[in-house]
């Protein structure tokens, strides 16, 4: 069985792994109402993904005999400066999100909980993986320059490695 302490703070989580869904959503819209349908799809496959992170927290406490409670999301931001910027936001997110996955974890071991403790290294080598394919969009934004839009947005779906979809086991790209 799970204890409170746990079932809150991976409750918390299915508010910030829907949230990320939501974001990336609104993201791949203003994306796609600009012209770059292959930023869109990048942002519309990693929005998914999250939705089945969100997916695994639910299931996760459900099974653990906890309560799994879905809450208001907040409105994410509908317009983004530039692409370069809207993929500023997406790094500074995950980082985020590895720091909220990381309080689990020490939760987890400070309360010897070890099934919680394994179930979440799935996130955390997910984590890595979320934030190196972001770093390497912006790199790649750097390289072309942001006047190259167009050739950036053409290429953007090589830049989802052969390790994206893996860990939640949907192949995206
Ligand atoms: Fe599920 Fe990108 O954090």
């Amino acid at each position: 069985m799970i204890n409170k302490k746990i079932e809150d703070i991976c409750n918390r989580q299915i508010e910030r792994e829907g949230y990320s869904s939501i974001l990336y959503l609104a993201m791949a819209s203003w994306s796609e109402i600009n012209g770059l349908a292959g930023v869109a799809g990048w942002l519309y496959a990693q929005a998914e993904e999250e939705k089945l992170h969100m997916l695994k927290f639910i299931k996760y406490i459900n099974e653990r005999g906890g309560k799994a409670v879905l809450p208001a999301f907040k409105k994410p931001p509908a317009d983004f400066k530039t692409v370069e910027d809207l993929f500023k936001e997406v790094l500074k997110h995950e980082e985020f999100v590895t720091a909220s996955i990381n309080e689990i974890v020490a939760l987890s071991l400070s309360e010897k909980d070890f099934n919680t403790h394994n179930f979440l290294q799935w996130f955390v080598f997910e984590q890595v993986e979320e934030e190196s394919s972001a770093r390497a969009i912006l790199d790649k934004i750097r390289l072309v320059g942001k006047n190259n839009m167009y050739q950036f947005d053409r290429d953007i779906m090589t830049l989802r490695g052969p390790a994206a979809g893996q860990a939640s086991g949907t192949q995206t790209a």
